[in-house]
């Protein structure tokens, strides 16, 4: 991949979703490098608008990008409603689902794309495909990892254990636990398997998304906006 092309891509959508964020909101904040660029845009805006926002941000990465803005961190106790949710993606298909958990950030990410209003998804347009085919992550309990691979392969994936970079050790989520990437090949039904995925025991959460209701697209060029049809 063209690493500048994509990070114009990205630019160009996290603009176009920044844009959306008003005064007095309180705001769901993603993670990943795609949301970095969206949380340093927001608090310029809140410098040169004098916005009253409120944020939740899903990974401390992401709080301490937030804070270093200038940005009122909030948390889920305080404002458990949210008007907005922004977020990242690793894969986005035609109909709008995704694959999220590239930074093992899904669970947070999945909570607080639930506490919101509306999720709003922005990507470089590399993510975007006809079929989602990358690997699912699942963050998992590290007592349970041996059963949840048993069971990932009963359901027809092929389980990898996380490594965390160039260190020789295991990837170790915010949570404390494991991450099991699980491939399916070409998934068909995100929606079937999503919810087989969510009956895994031993899994707190998996990294299928079915409530986007926008996807903001960037390249080198402009924006796409795609909205999620009502069936
Ligand atoms: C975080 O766990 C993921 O869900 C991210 O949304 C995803 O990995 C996107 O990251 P980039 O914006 O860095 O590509």
């Amino acid at each position: 991949m063209d690493e500048n092309k994509a990070g114009k891509g990205k630019e160009r959508a996290a603009e176009s979703v920044s844009s959306l964020i008003k005064d007095g909101m309180v705001v769901g904040l993603g993670t990943g490098s795609t949301a970095e660029m969206a949380v340093r845009m927001i608090g310029n805006r809140i410098k040169e608008e004098d916005l009253e926002i409120f944020v939740v941000p899903t990974s401390l990465k992401t709080e301490m990008t937030a804070i270093e803005c200038g940005i009122r961190v909030t948390t889920l106790s305080e404002h458990s409603s949210l008007d907005i949710c922004i977020d990242g993606a690793d894969q986005v298909d035609s109909q709008l689902n995704l694959v999220k958990g590239g930074w093992g950030s899904h669970t947070r990410e999945k909570i607080v794309s639930y506490a919101a209003k509306k999720l709003i998804i922005f990507i470089d347009e590399a993510k975007l495909v006809e079929k989602l085919s990358m690997p699912v992550p699942l963050e998992v309990l590290p007592y349970a990892v041996k059963v949840v691979e048993q069971q990932v392969k009963e359901l027809g994936g092929a389980p990898a254990l996380r490594n965390e970079g160039n260190r020789g050790g295991y990837f170790i989520t915010e949570g404390g636990n494991l991450v099991v990437d699980a491939d399916f090949g070409v998934i068909t039904n995100p929606e079937k398997l999503s919810a087989a995925l969510s009956s895994v025991v031993g899994s707190v959460e998996h990294g299928i998304f079915t409530n986007a209701v926008e996807v903001h697209v960037g390249n080198e060029k402009g924006v796409k906006i795609l909205k999620r049809s009502v069936l």
